[in-house]
């Protein structure tokens, strides 16, 4: 397949004027062009989509079993109460790891739990956005294991 779905939640359309003293001054196309181009460097077709919409990323996430290696995802914070978004990931079979810009855990008390993480292979916190450059060569390192 070769495929490798990048999926940002909740306000994370809002990169670079969210914030930035939190989640930098980047902004979300210029985080996607990076990770394709990365892609591309290692053969692997990188999609990525945002929606602010839980249902849509629940759709996204069933969609994309067997259709794609792997998923990163940045639930935003859906992260730290979407059991619905835990479910769906808990229903497919491909490696998702989840991806944190800040530190969720120096940060207000809600931000510490994860209830996606452990239906995830692996999480990558306060990082920044080289985070998802991390969680990609996590990926393709999982890829057909
Ligand atoms: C976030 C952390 C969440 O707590 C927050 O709601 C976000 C972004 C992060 O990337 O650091 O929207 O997932």
């Amino acid at each position: 397949m070769n495929k490798i779905l990048v999926i940002n939640g909740p306000n994370l359309n809002r990169l670079g004027v969210r914030e930035p003293a939190v989640y930098g001054t980047d902004n979300l196309q210029n985080l996607e062009e990076k990770l394709q181009r990365a892609g591309r460097d290692h053969g692997v077709e990188v999609e990525c989509v945002q929606s602010n919409h839980e249902g849509v990323i629940i759709d996204w996430i069933h969609e994309a079993d067997e259709k794609f290696d792997g998923i990163m995802i940045n639930p935003g914070a859906f992260t730290h109460y979407s059991y619905a978004i835990r479910d769906a990931i808990a229903s497919i079979s491909v490696p998702v790891i989840e991806v944190h810009i800040s530190n969720v855990h120096k940060r207000e008390e809600f931000r510490h739990h994860s209830v996606t993480a452990p239906v995830t292979h692996g999480q990558i916190v306060g990082l920044g956005l080289y985070g998802y450059e991390l969680a990609l060569q996590a990926l393709l390192q999982l890829r057909g294991k």
